[in-house]
């Protein structure tokens, strides 16, 4: 297929626009069969709920391509689980799981030539779910109508650096979630609150900030939009574990990686302390994919995680085998990949 006239190996980590999306409604009790479109916008009655009342769950994976030139997708049924605890969490019709991989298939068949070519430097195509309660509600009620919206977009590394170290600042000032609150799934209101810290960070010349929990501002929570891990010296991968995390696929996959490769994998309450225990870092998601982390600073101190430029040898050796895993280069043992079927 003819790819489209993009260049792929450049690509932002930021809205390119592609042919279609597609939009499913959920109206007396029953989803519809969904529909493929060319809008970009979305009509919708001023008082729904999504506006109002923050009824919104989200999600991010990615389309990548093999080396054979087939798309595939990258536990996929993860994000349609994580995407349904959101929406029972806040009170949202959920979307059955076969739904929102349907969805997905649909949408990126009929963006299909903006797939990344195999080759193009990491570049993948974005897939973000958006379920809205677009039911009119003026009291604080859920909503009785719905809205599932899955639109793609080709993407290339989601810091300039690409896998270059990343600089992030502990974060005391601002809480992005509360201790028993919704940091554990995918709502738009966690990003809202997280805002002014990162750009806050960025202003100082930091890639992101590094949370702490907002009950004892004591353990490291995660950073604005991935998981953060440290390895010691001693071969352990050490991961906050908390109710306010959101629960990283990504961090889950690498702590599995991690495990076959000899690492002991700890998940867990992580004293802000610590943070001088590790003599490599990361921040992994979808987006992040890997990312090494150069340093973070806590109040005065700057612990430094790499050799100048360059990642260490862990977190350089799941990086690769995290990404060869995703784009079809090293054989997938443990099922999490699935080929994009042509024809739904
Ligand atoms: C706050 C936050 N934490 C962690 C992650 C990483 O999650 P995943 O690996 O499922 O993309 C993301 C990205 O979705 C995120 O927004």
């Amino acid at each position: 297929m003819t790819k489209a006239n993009l260049n792929f190996a450049e690509l932002p980590f930021s809205f390119i626009p592609t042919d279609y999306n597609i939009r499913y409604t959920f109206k007396d009790g029953v989803w519809d069969k969904g529909v493929l479109t060319q809008d970009q916008t979305l009509p919708m009655h001023i008082s729904a709920t999504c506006l109002h009342y923050g009824q919104q769950v989200f999600e991010g994976l990615k389309v990548y391509e093999r080396p054979d030139g087939q798309a595939q997708v990258f536990r996929i049924d993860q994000n349609a689980k994580r995407m349904n605890r959101g929406a029972d969490k806040i009170l949202m019709q959920q979307v059955p799981e076969e739904l929102f991989i349907e969805a997905v298939f649909r949408v990126v068949n009929a963006n299909r030539k903006f797939i990344p070519p195999h080759d193009a430097g990491g570049a993948a195509m974005y897939v973000r779910p958006i379920l809205l309660g677009t039911g009119v509600q003026l009291g604080v009620s859920p909503s009785a109508e719905y809205t599932f919206i899955v639109f793609v977009s080709p993407v290339g590394p989601y810091y300039k650096s690409g896998f270059a170290p990343v600089h992030l600042i502990v974060e005391e000032e601002v809480d992005r979630a509360a201790a028993l609150g919704v940091g554990d799934i995918k709502v738009a209101g966690n990003y809202a609150a997280g805002m002014r810290a990162t750009m806050g960070a960025k202003k100082k010349g930091f890639s992101e900030v590094l949370y702490l929990d907002s009950r004892h501002k004591k353990y490291l929570d995660e950073s604005g939009s991935s998981n953060f891990f440290g390895v010691t010296g001693d071969n352990r991968y050490v991961t906050p574990s908390s109710p306010s995390i959101l629960p990283s696929i990504t961090n889950m996959s690498v702590q599995q990686i991690a495990k076959d490769k000899g690492l002991t994998v700890e998940p867990r309450l992580v004293p802000v302390e610590e943070l001088a225990d590790f003599v490599e870092a990361g921040c992994c998601g979808t987006a992040a994919v890997i990312s090494p982390v150069g340093s973070v600073t806590h109040r005065d101190k700057k612990f430094e995680y790499c050799k100048g430029d360059t990642a260490g040898p862990i977190v350089t050796d799941l990086y690769k085998t995290l990404s060869g895993i995703q784009f079809g280069v090293i054989e997938d043992p443990y099922g999490w990949t699935r080929i994009v079927p042509e024809g739904v």
